[in-house]
C-alpha cells in the first residue's frame, strides 16, 4: 500500500478531512493515512460523536480502493478491519471481541469504534474511508458514552501510540490483502470466532421490545439473525437492534 501519511495536530474529523482531500484532488492513492492528535468534531456511527482526549488515543482514517469487493458484500470490509484490530489487541489481553457489526470490545466495554464511508462509482466500490478510533492512554471519559475503556486501563500502563499504529496498519494490510472471493468463508469464521456474545442467550432491545436471544448467524450483507428463546428467527439491520449491556 502507499506510504502517503498525513499527520495533523488538530482537525475536525479525519474521515471528513480525507473526504475533502479526495474531492479537492479527485483521487488519492490506496493506503493514504490521515491521523490527528485531536478531533474537534469526531464522528461515530448513527450520528453520534466520538470523544477522544488530545494526544491520548489513536484517531485516524485509511483510504482503500476496494473495487474487487462487490458492493453487496461491503460488510466484508467491516469484518476484515475489525479482525485486524482484534488480532493486535489480543496480544495484550485475551478478552477482546467484535461487537456486531464492528465495535471493538474488551469484556463488556468499548475500546474502539470503526466508521466506514464508501463511494460507489458505477457498480464498484471506488473509495472506502475507514475511520478508526482506539482508546489507548485516556483514563477519564467525560461524554455520556455508556461503557468506554482504554488499553491503559486494561493493562495498567501507558502505550506508545506510533508503535501501536504501525502494528494496526500492518495488520489491516495483511487482512485486506488476504481477501479473495475464495476465502470469504474463512473470514466469516474468524469474525464469528471473535464475535461478542457469539454463544448463548443474551438480552436485546428492538424498538420497545426487550427479549433474550442467541446469535444464529450474520448474513453476507451484514444483517444480524437472532433466535429468540421460543425458537423464532428474526433479522435485524444495524439501526434496528441494540445489545443490552
Ligand atoms: C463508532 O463506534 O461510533 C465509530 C467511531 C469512529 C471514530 C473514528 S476516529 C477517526 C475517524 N474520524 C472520525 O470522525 N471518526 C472516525
Amino acid at each position: 500500500m502507499s506510504e502517503t501519511f498525513i499527520h495533523l495536530n488538530e482537525t475536525h474529523s479525519t474521515n471528513s478531512y480525507l473526504r475533502e482531500l479526495i474531492m479537492r484532488e479527485r483521487e488519492q492513492p490506496e493506503g493514504t493515512v490521515v491521523i490527528t492528535d485531536y478531533q474537534t468534531a469526531g464522528r461515530g456511527q448513527k450520528g453520534n460523536s466520538w470523544e477522544s482526549e488530545r494526544g491520548k488515543n489513536l484517531t485516524f482514517s485509511i483510504l482503500l480502493h476496494p473495487s474487487h469487493i462487490p458492493p453487496g458484500k461491503q460488510f466484508i470490509l467491516s469484518q476484515l478491519i475489525s479482525i485486524a484490530i482484534v488480532k493486535v489487541l489480543k496480544k495484550y489481553d485475551r478478552y477482546f471481541s467484535i461487537k456486531w457489526p464492528n465495535d471493538i470490545y474488551w469484556k463488556e466495554k468499548k475500546i474502539a469504534g470503526i466508521l466506514i464511508e464508501v463511494d460507489l462509482t458505477g457498480s464498484f466500490l471506488s473509495n472506502a474511508i475507514i475511520g478508526i478510533g482506539i482508546n489507548i492512554n485516556q483514563k477519564y471519559f467525560k461524554s455520556d458514552a455508556p461503557n468506554p475503556v482504554s488499553l491503559a486501563q486494561i493493562t495498567g500502563k501507558e502505550h506508545d501510540l506510533p508503535e501501536l499504529l504501525e502494528k494496526i496498519l500492518d495488520s489491516i494490510t495483511d487482512e485486506y490483502n488476504t481477501y479473495s472471493p475464495d476465502n470469504e468463508e474463512k473470514i466469516k469464521q474468524k469474525y464469528m470466532e471473535f464475535l461478542f456474545r457469539n454463544r448463548g442467550l443474551h438480552p436485546y432491545l428492538s424498538g420497545k421490545e426487550f427479549f433474550n436471544a442467541s446469535i444464529e448467524r450474520i448474513e453476507p450483507n451484514g444483517q444480524l439473525i437472532l433466535k429468540k428463546e421460543n425458537g423464532s428467527i428474526h433479522t435485524f439491520a444495524f439501526k434496528e437492534i441494540s445489545f443490552v449491556i
